[in-house]
């Protein structure tokens, strides 16, 4: 069994805003093996990249963590002085942001945005030649022709601004990569092989990364792990191939069935009905209440915790025995 690296454990965010409190994280845990790959997929806004930026400790101003500890080899990084943390960025933990391929500065050459990133980031220091070298590589290993490092973001395609952002957050050895939402502006084909070379990348250099996805199917192939979240809580998690052939919660299990690509073209089995609850008036109970065709009346009043289901697989349902096997229905 590989160490745990990274253990997220009851992690509590809001933030505070005039309305009141926005209960971005609620009570989320999981724990990232050295070498491994989770995913974490849900609905826009149940939490995602509030939990990403809580890893790199980068959160929005009004972010307030109530409880929990995020620790790196033991280390809880919520601990740490600032100058602690800005050490361990990039260094331990690195990040690619959502929407980062669109936010290349275009004044300045590709190469030297990742030069300043390493500038200020990289220990120990490295001459120019020494980092020229790095850059070089880095881009080979993202599938880059070196040659493009003396070029501007407007010479990219998106896919190979995408590539660009990657070998940025590679550039300082990170432990621990977090991709949020790293293929979703491009089309299929692209998505297809960064995820694949992504893939080798981590196998190659021994890293951990998280996935972030609002789509399961996406990420299924790169993943060790999957993690579902809805509203700002961690409501699944267990190995991709068991979520995927039994999902255990209710709004995993739907959120499967209604995705073609697991289902097949022609088979939606169960939609998925509503909308996600808003954060500053979150549902009682189980947050998943209101839409959830299981439900019971102890659900609506009592936060069912995470459980164990079985091969490591963890569920936050109350009346997780009653879903169906997902893998049964599809045949
Ligand atoms: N700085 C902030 N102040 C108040 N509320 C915020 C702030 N940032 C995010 N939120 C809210 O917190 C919740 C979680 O947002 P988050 O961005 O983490 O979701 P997400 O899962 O990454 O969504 P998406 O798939 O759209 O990227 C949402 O309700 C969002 O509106
Ligand atoms: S606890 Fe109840 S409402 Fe929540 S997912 Fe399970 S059955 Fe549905
Ligand atoms: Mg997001």
């Amino acid at each position: 069994m590989s160490r745990p690296l990274l253990e997220v454990d009851h992690l509590v965010m809001n933030y505070t805003t005039e309305k009141g409190d926005v209960s971005a994280i609620q009570d989320v845990s999981f724990t990232l093996n050295e070498g491994e790959s989770l995913g974490l997929v849900g609905e826009s806004g149940c939490g995602k990249t509030s939990i990403a930026m809580s890893l790199l400790r980068l959160v929005a101003e009004n972010a307030r963590f109530d409880s929990g500890e995020i620790r790196l080899d033991g280390t809880d990084l919520l601990s740490l002085t600032d100058e602690e943390m800005r050490q361990r960025r990039w260094n331990d933990i690195s990040m690619v942001f959502q929407g980062a391929m669109n936010a290349w500065n275009p004044v300045y050459k590709v190469g030297d945005q990742i030069r300043e990133a390493m500038d200020l980031h990289f220990h120990p220091r490295l001459s120019n030649a020494e980092v020229e070298a790095r850059i070089s590589k880095l881009f080979e290993l993202v599938g880059l022709n070196p040659a493009m490092m003396n070029r501007y973001p407007h010479e990219f395609s998106g896919g190979m601004r995408q590539r660009a952002i990657i070998a940025m957050a590679l550039s300082c050895d990170p432990k621990i990569i977090i991709a949020d939402e790293p293929t979703t502006a491009l089309d299929v084909i692209v998505q297809d092989q960064i995820l694949q070379e992504l893939k080798k990348i981590q196998a190659d250099l021994g890293m951990s990364i998280i996935y972030i996805s609002h789509d399961i199917a996406v990420i299924a192939e790169v993943t060790d792990k999957i993690g579902v979240m809805y509203a700002g809580k961690l409501v699944e998690l267990g190995s991709t191939r068991e979520v995927f052939a039994r999902p255990r919660h209710p709004y995993a299990f739907l959120l499967l069935s209604s995705t073609p690509s697991v289902t097949g073209p022609r088979r939606k089995l169960a939609p998925l009905e509503g909308e996600p609850p808003d954060l500053l008036n979150p549902p009682t109970g189980c947050r998943f209440h209101p839409r959830c065709p299981y439900a019971t009346d102890q659900c609506a009043t009592d936060e069912p915790p995470m459980e164990d289901a079985g091969d490591g697989h963890q569920v936050a349902c109350w009346n997780w025995k009653e879903v169906p096997e997902l893998g049964g229905l599809t045949k």
